[in-house]
This record gives structure tokens, sequence and C-alpha cells, in this order.
């Protein structure tokens, strides 16, 4: 077999928001196909990084009170921390705020300026006066030129539907200051991406790079015909200043799109260098120069809205400064949850790390490959049949074939499994299916190889329920049949343990001790365990309950709902494909997580008076409140502080309730407000308390 050399990413995300299952979906899709490869003897590399500029940061930082720098490093460990626990194995995890990828930034951009490639034009844009920063059209507002509809976006009116430029809006105004902004021209830098036209038309038909619905939306761009691409933004920007531009005008920086690619190429090489000198060494210029293309392979694993960066922008960039363009782009559709787009009040909206506290990230994992296939299309995680199904396939079929078989052999054979195989047939049959099984994986038609193990399941179990070791056990003179028959099942089982190896490591990597085997490589199947010992069986996977999904959901509604959460910036991958129109509009929007003085001005806080507090029967996180806002009758508020307060403690306070919050239906009742706290749900909420002198019902400004 010829080893292949497989170089591989997954997006990077914002450094300003929690990893949520959204973004999960990608990540364990990468991790499965990568795992799945190296199992099969390939030499693959899987890299990523935290993609770490941009307006969004800078302003998330400053409100902060950090540094942009402080910033990034602690979503970064965040990051870090949640892949960690859905068993994401990147050999790299690097950050574009790096010196590698200014390098390498710089130097794209130098030979793309001297092949012809970048232009400058005079651009008018709005100016915020007080912030002192050109405004990206997220961060204005104003009256719809269209339809006079107050409260518009700079791109678009969410109620005519119109796309127009920010500098048409009636009565413009910052979200970032409240001040009207002022037109002001400064000189932008633009890639000419037109010059790429035929080259990319080329690149995005051949090699089966892309999947037909990718090539033929490209072909949509295409016939819309492609513009240039404005790649700087004026500072203050927090990202790597352009070389070589004029001392006369604001300093420019490239915009975070140019340079987060240029993130895939920087993690590598960071890679590259920690391992110099070693066994596991890599050669940067093998998997990224030009003449090298045929020999290594680049694949990245992106979501649907991303598609006009990765299958245009890219690959151009790298073509005009003489760099290798990737093997493949593979894109994927976005998470529903229950059928919907995930939603923070139904409590849909999942943090990784909140799943991570209830539910076992192999489930999810599992699911999702249950659910994954080559096609772009959206996937969704209806709780009851991700309950239904791990439990059944997982717990009910696959754990329990072992469960079924080992007792006996430990028991009474002391472990060893028969020295001839009973059924080689079958074990032949399920031996072959993983050749399907392989193909499925590689063509990352995950469903389909789900859906062939748990065939070979069925077959194992069916075959034990037809034997039934366990009446066999009780007659006399069946010793040689009780073990064959429970050897065969353990040989079928240790051909599941492979075949799941790539979604569900863990899980495997237990029972390979429990079979006391070496490797869960695919190859290693072919030998069948003859004659061999195996280890007493520990239960591996436990079933989910549904309390367990119930607490998930209502820990989502309230973390989310409770504390100012660092806002989603990768809502990436539950927003609406981008449109050809404006793919830089979105980015930009993709980053914006404020919200103007008139969306604060719409809460409503009043001084509340705690009558009483009290525990909830059955539900471990909250406290129940009676709450005198002033009005005829007291308010009935739930608040997830349970952990953190004995109820007497805040009998008596005067706290602050959102009073205008709609009224929350929760299995324990009707939650008619919010009792603000600070603090992480993790570590500790401290409820905000005023004054006695505060009057009951006065509202806060
Ligand atoms: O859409 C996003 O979440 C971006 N941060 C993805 C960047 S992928 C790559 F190009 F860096
Ligand atoms: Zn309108």
């Amino acid at each position: 077999m010829k080893v292949r050399e497989i170089l591989v990413t997954s997006a990077l995300p914002y450094a300003n928001g929690y990893i949520h299952l959204g973004h999960l979906v990608e990540y364990i899709q990468t991790d499965i196909w990568v795992r799945a490869m190296k199992a099969q003897g390939h030499q693959v590399t899987y890299v990523c990084a935290d993609d770490a500029h941009g307006t969004a940061i800078m302003l998330k930082a400053e409100a902060n009170g950090v540094t942009p720098e402080e910033q990034i490093a602690s979503v970064k460990a965040s990051h870090e921390a949640d892949f960690s626990k859905f068993l994401i194995n990147f050999d790299n995890y690097h950050s574009t705020h790096s010196e590698e990828n200014k390098e390498f930034s710089e130097l794209i951009y130098r030979r793309l300026s001297s092949a012809g490639h970048i232009s400058t034009k005079d651009v008018e844009q709005l100016f915020d006066p007080e912030k002192q920063l050109f405004l990206a059209d997220r961060f204005v507002k104003g009256t719809c030129p269209e339809c006079d509809s107050p409260d518009q976006y700079g791109d678009n009116c969410e109620v005519c539907g119109t796309t127009y430029n920010a500098t048409e809006l009636k009565n413009p105004q910052s979200t970032l200051s409240g001040s009207t902004p002022v037109l002001k021209t400064s000189k932008h830098y633009f890639f000419n991406l037109p010059e790429f036209e035929q080259f990319l038309k080329d690149w995005t038909r051949s090699d089966n790079r892309l999947q037909t619905s990718v090539a033929n939306k490209l072909q949509e761009w295409f016939e819309a015909g492609l513009a240039t691409w404005d790649i700087s933004r004026d500072a203050p920007y927090f990202g790597f200043q352009i070389p070589d531009t004029p001392s006369d005008e604001p300093d420019k920086y490239f915009y975070v799109w140019l340079d987060a690619p240029v993130g895939y190429m920087a993690s590598f090489k960071n890679l590259c260098d920690k391992r110099a000198g070693t066994e596991q060494a890599l050669d940067f210029d093998r998997y990224w120069a030009q003449e090298n293309e045929h020999k290594t392979e680049v694949y990245h694993f992106i979501g649907k809205d991303i598609v006009y960066f990765h299958a245009l922008f890219w690959p151009a960039m790298l073509a005009g400064s003489e760099y290798r363009t990737p093997t493949g782009v593979f894109a994927h559709g976005f998470l529903m949850v229950n059928g919907e787009k995930m939603s923070k009040s139904r409590g849909t909206f999942i943090k990784a790390e909140t799943y991570a506290e209830y539910l076992h990230p192999e489930y999810l994992r599992y699911y999702f490959a249950s659910k994954l296939s080559d096609k772009v299309e959206d996937i969704n995680l209806d709780l009851e049949d991700f309950m239904q199904k791990v439990n059944s396939d997982l717990v009910g079929k696959v754990v329990n074939i072992a469960s079924r078989s080992a007792g006996f052999l430990v028991k009474k054979y002391d472990g060893m499994l028969s020295e001839v195989c009973a059924e080689p047939e079958l074990l032949e049959d399920i031996t072959k299916t993983g050749d399907e099984i392989a193909a499925a994986y590689e063509n990352r038609e995950f469903s389909r190889a789900m859906r062939l193990i748990m065939q070979c399941a069925d077959k194992a179990n069916e075959y034990i329920d037809e034997k039934k070791p366990w009446s066999l056990a009780k007659q006399e003179g069946t010793e040689q049949e009780v073990q064959d028959v429970c050897s065969v099942a353990i040989n079928i089982f240790r051909q599941l343990m492979v075949y799941l190896a790539p979604v569900l490591p863990e899980l495997t990597n237990n029972a390979k001790e429990f079979l006391n085997i070496d490797s869960l490589d695919f190859a290693s199947r072919n030998q069948w365990l003859l004659g061999h010992k195996i280890n007493k069986f520990k239960p591996l996977m436990q079933r989910i309950e549904e309390k367990d999904i119930e607490a998930m959901v209502e820990d989502s509604k309230a973390s989310l709902a409770q504390v100012d959460a660092p806002a989603p910036a990768a809502i990436t991958n539950n927003k609406p494909a981008a449109k050809n129109a404006a793919p830089e509009a979105n980015a930009d929007a993709e980053q914006a997580d404020y919200i103007g003085i008139e969306d604060f001005a719409k809460v409503e806080m009043k001084v509340a008076h705690v009558l009483a507090c009290n525990h909830v029967e059955g539900a471990d996180k909250l406290l129940q409140f009676t709450l005198d806002v002033g009005e005829d009758k007291p308010r009935n508020v739930f608040s997830g502080i349970r952990k953190f307060y004995e109820p007497e403690q805040l009998v008596d306070k005067k706290v602050i309730c959102v009073t205008n919050l709609a009224p929350r239906k929760m299995k324990f009742g009707i939650s008619e407000g919010m009792v603000l706290s600070t603090g992480e749900p993790k570590t500790g909420l401290t409820v905000v308390t005023l004054p006695d002198a505060c009057v009951v019902g006065d509202v806060l400004a």
C-alpha cells in the first residue's frame, strides 16, 4: 500500500466566542476522517488555530478591559480545553496572531503585489468620529433608504430585504458609540480576483476538488462576475500591518480574512519547527511548494458559509503567490437541533462545555457520524432520536456483544479464546465488510459506515441469540461449544472496535485493554484472536438518561440567558450561506457582537424585594424567587444559582430583576423575569444585591 502524506485542516474558530455544538459538527467530522485515514496507515497531519484578528476582537478586548493579546490567549485556552473534551486530536493548534502567520501573510502579499495582482482605490466609508474608526456595515444602523423602516443594519433591510451600502442609510448611527458617522475617504488595497477567473474556472471543475453542489454554486458566482476583493482595513485594527504603505495615510492592516487561511500554513510551519530533528519531522515545502503538488495532499474541511473564501480567494491567493493549491475543499451543512435553528430561548444553543458537563462527548461523536455524509446537507440533532440511537446502537447492540460473552470466557476458561474459529464464514464476512467501511470513511460517507457497522453488530447478536451460550452453559458436555460461541462473539466485537475506533477513540481504547490487543489499526483485524487471553470485562458505556438531556437544555437556557456570555462569533455554522454579493460584509458581520444603545434601552430592570426564596423539587440547579417588583402581584422567577446559595441567604434582599423578559415556561412553572448575577455558572455566581435605600419597583438606568 502506498502511504499517502496528507495535511488536513478545519476552519479556524474566531477568538472571541465559545465553541458550541454547531462548530463541533466540523471538528468531529474532520477528526473522524483523520483518525480513519491514520488507521489505514497513512501519514496524516491535522492542524488548526484560533482566528485571532479583526475589529470585533479588538473591541471585545477593549470592553473587557484587557489587551487583544490577553483576550485571544484566554479564548484559545478555552477552545483547546473544549476540543480536548471532544477528543479532537489536532497535531497542532496555533493562532493566526503568530510570527509564522505574519511572515507568510507578508510574503504572499508581496508576491501578489509584485506579480501585479494588487491594486488600490479610494473608498468612501462611514467613520465614527467618537471611536475614531471606520465602521463595518454591522456597526451602523439607520433608516432603510427603500422602505423607511428604522433600526436597520448597514448592509440590508430586514423588513423589505433590500441590500444597500451603509452610506445610503438615512439617519445613520454608529452602534458602537451612538454618534452620527461621517463620510471619510481612504485608500484601500484590493486583490484582483477577476485576473484569476480562468484559473479558478478550471480549478473548480477539475480533479474532484469540490463537491458537485459547491462547484455549481461557484458557477453561479462566475456568471454573476467576480469582483476585486478589499483586503485592507485602516487603523485602529487588530491584525498585521500591510508592508510598504504610504506614510501620509492611516496605517493599513490586512483584513482578517486575508491572513485567516494563511493560518493553515502557519500552524503547519509551527509544527514543522517543533518536530524538526525528531522521527516525526515534517518538511514544509513538501506540502506547500508548487512543484510538490502531486506528492502530498492538502484538504480543508469547512462550513458551507465560507466556501467563497476557500474555493475562490484562497486558491487564487496561493496560485498567485506560487504556492500549491488544496487537493480538496470539503463543505458541510449547518446543525439544526430538534429540526430548528439552534435557539437560546429553547435551550438548544448548547455550548460544548455545557454539553460535556452532562453527557459523554462520544455520544455526540457517534450521533454526528450516523448523520454525516459527503453532501453539503444540514444535519439535525433530534435530542430524542439521539438518546434512542446511542442507547440502542452502542449500548444495546455493540457493547452488549462483549458483555454477553466475556463473563463466560473469564469465569470458565480463564479468559482464553478458542484455538480455532468455529464460524469462519461469519467472521470472514465481517472482516470483508471492513473494506466497505474503510471506503465509506475515506469518502466521508460516515452514515453509511455506521450503518454497515450496525449490520455487523446485528449479525453478531443474532448469532449469540441463536446459540444461547447461557443455556448451553447449563448443559453437560458443552464446554467447548460455549467457549467457541463466546470466542466468535468476542472476535466480532474486536472487529467492531476497529471499525468504530475513529468515532469512539476512548471507548475503543478501553476495549483494547479488555481485549488485550496492541492495535486498532484497520489491518490488524485480519489477525483473528485465536488461543488468545482476554481481560475481565468492565462496562464500556452507560445509557443516556433523559434527565441528563433535560438538565443540559435547562442549563443552556439559564447560562446563555443569565450570564453575559461571549457573543457567539461562531454562529457561523448556523447562519445562512453567504450570498454572492457580499462575502466580505458577511464575514465582518460574523464577528460583530455588539448591541446598540437602543437595544440596551429595551431591557427593563427594576429594583425587586425578595419576599421568598425556595429550593425547587427535582431541579438541582434552580432556586425559586417570589419577588415584589412594585406591581399588584409578586412575580415568580427561577434562577440557576442553587449551587451557590442557601435560599434563606437571599430572603429580604433587594435584587435586580429584568422585568420585560418574555415569560418562560419551564418544567417547574413559569419564570416571569430574571434575577441578575455576576460570575460564571461553573465557578460561582453572585446575585447582585442593592442597598436597602433603593426603592422597590424603581427602574435601573
Ligand atoms: O467563519 C469563521 O468562523 C472563520 N473564523 C473561519 C476561518 S477559516 C480559515 F480561513 F481561516
Ligand atoms: Zn427596507
